[in-house]
């Protein structure tokens, strides 16, 4: 279980807090979702979850054991906003190996395969994927580190509504194997697959149903 105590962030440049007092749970194999507006921390969130940034208070817990920014660092895998923006490999198999040379050609197939991209030559370029697919692939990316923890900023955004739908699918697939939290301004789709959620407003969060979130 993932457990996130009393987080704050303030950065010495701004003058209010961006998140304030955060507390929540997300339980083995389950599908959280964080809503918000533009602004609300949710990126931030996700930064601090993934060791990319130090919060100035709390705790962060993995199974009861409480994790540095370092060893977040290795073992939550987040999946930025708009991923392929930030594609660097010339083919889907440098930018799988991306700092990990030593990945075999056959875990690479198996990664792609958990994603739905089995079939697409290891040597073609992430550039020519489609929108969708490019998605798909910025998820193998993080899932063939092993990460216990999936995060995903925003992940159906741009997309348009089929492709979002099998987005929504593959998450939901997901979970089985992996811990997810899902952060979106965007909720209506991603609530439907998600086991709990809360509303981030200005940095500070709180619990919701499905059903307040389905009516906004
Ligand atoms: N390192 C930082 N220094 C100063 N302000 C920041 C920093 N990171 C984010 N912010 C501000 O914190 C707020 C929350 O940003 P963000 O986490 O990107 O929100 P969201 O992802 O919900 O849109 C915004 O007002 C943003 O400008
Ligand atoms: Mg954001």
């Amino acid at each position: 279980m993932l457990q996130v105590e009393n987080l704050s962030y303030h950065p010495a440049a701004t003058s209010q807090p961006i998140l304030k007092d955060l507390s929540f749970q997300l339980g083995l194999h389950q599908l959280g979702l964080i809503v918000g507006k533009s602004g609300a921390g949710k990126s931030t969130l996700l930064e601090i979850l993934a060791g990319l940034a130090r919060p100035t208070q709390g705790r962060i817990t993995w199974q009861g054991v409480n994790l540095l920014p370092s060893q977040l660092r290795s073992m939550a895998g987040l999946v930025f906003q708009f991923p392929e923006r930030h594609f660097c490999g010339l083919t889907l198999l440098d930018e799988m190996r991306f700092g990990h040379p030593e990945l075999q050609e056959k875990e690479i197939q198996h990664a792609l395969k958990q994603v739905g991209l089995e079939g697409i030559p290891l040597y073609s370029s992430p550039n020519h994927l489609s929108g969708g697919q490019q998605r798909r692939l910025a998820l193998a990316v993080q899932l063939i580190r092993g990460p216990f923890l999936l995060l995903l900023d925003e992940p159906t955004a741009g997309l348009d509504w089929s492709v979002r739908r099998q987005l929504i699918n593959l998450l939901a697939q997901l979970k089985s194997m992996w811990t997810v939290l899902v952060v979106s301004h965007d909720p209506a789709e991603l609530a439907q697959i998600a086991d709990v959620q809360w509303v981030l407003n200005k940095g500070s969060l709180q619990p919701t149903s499905v059903d307040t979130v389905l009516q906004t």
